[in-house]
């Protein structure tokens, strides 16, 4: 006889001649009653089974639980009750992010996910400096919760939520912080633009030209 514990949300699950094939998403939806992660497609397209595993966002219909004893498992009851919202939460209550609310365990689980990703400085795909990836863009957001997708498209709102959160979590030192190291990139090497960088104006163009060749190289382009 084999046995499984499985650790959710704090709590001990034992589980004994548990089928080796069965996922994450099933154990905790047809085993144990926690059915707030939900199945979408249950081919790891849509995001809705999301949960935190060590602290990291998985799709929970592609992993086996046979893989995750001892592991720390949070689903969005461990992130919090609705009588204890977590700022996230609250969050999209507020901003209206959602509609039909299928999606929106997994979309708070993984957005909880990426507000420590930020915090750490973790690149995104679409940042342009990876040293300082600027996570609070509406654009690195997007492209950090692209594995959730919402059938009611209520993106806008999902952006305006966690953007919020994500504006009151990051300290304004790591901010500035990481806006002071950009800068001094930006003028070390004139390659790093970023796309988010306005162009030259026609006046710094023309300043440009007047100077000589180590002046241009110095300004960097970018001010
Ligand atoms: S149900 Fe897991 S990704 Fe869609
Ligand atoms: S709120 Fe309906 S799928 Fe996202």
């Amino acid at each position: 006889m084999s046995t499984l514990t499985l650790t959710i949300n704090k709590q001990d699950y034992q589980l004994e001649n548990l089928d080796a094939r069965t996922t994450l998403l099933d154990v905790c939806r047809q085993n144990l009653q926690i059915t707030g992660p939900k199945k979408g497609c249950d081919h790891g397209q849509c995001g809705a089974c999301t949960m935190l595993i060590n602290g990291r966002r998985v799709n929970s219909c592609l992993t086996l639980a046979v893989m995750h004893d001892g592991d720390d498992i949070t689903t969005i009851e461990g992130i919090g009750m609705p009588e204890s919202l977590s700022a996230l939460q609250q969050a999209f209550k507020d901003n209206d992010a959602f509609q039909c609310g299928y999606c929106t365990p997994g979309q708070i689980c993984s957005a909880t996910a990426l507000i420590e990703e930020v915090k750490q400085n973790w690149p995104s795909h679409v940042s342009t400096d990876l040293q300082n990836p600027d996570g609070l863009l509406v654009q690195e957001i997007a492209e950090r919760m692209s594995g959730n997708i919402c059938r009611c498209s209520a993106y806008p709102n999902i952006i305006k939520a966690i953007s919020q959160v994500l504006e009151s979590q990051v300290s304004d030192s790591q901010i500035l912080e990481s806006s002071i190291q950009a800068a001094d990139n930006t003028v070390q090497n004139s390659s790093v633009t970023g796309i988010w960088s306005p162009p030259p104006s026609e006046a710094q163009l023309g300043k440009t030209s007047a100077n000589n060749k180590t002046a241009t190289t110095t300004t960097g382009g970018r001010s």
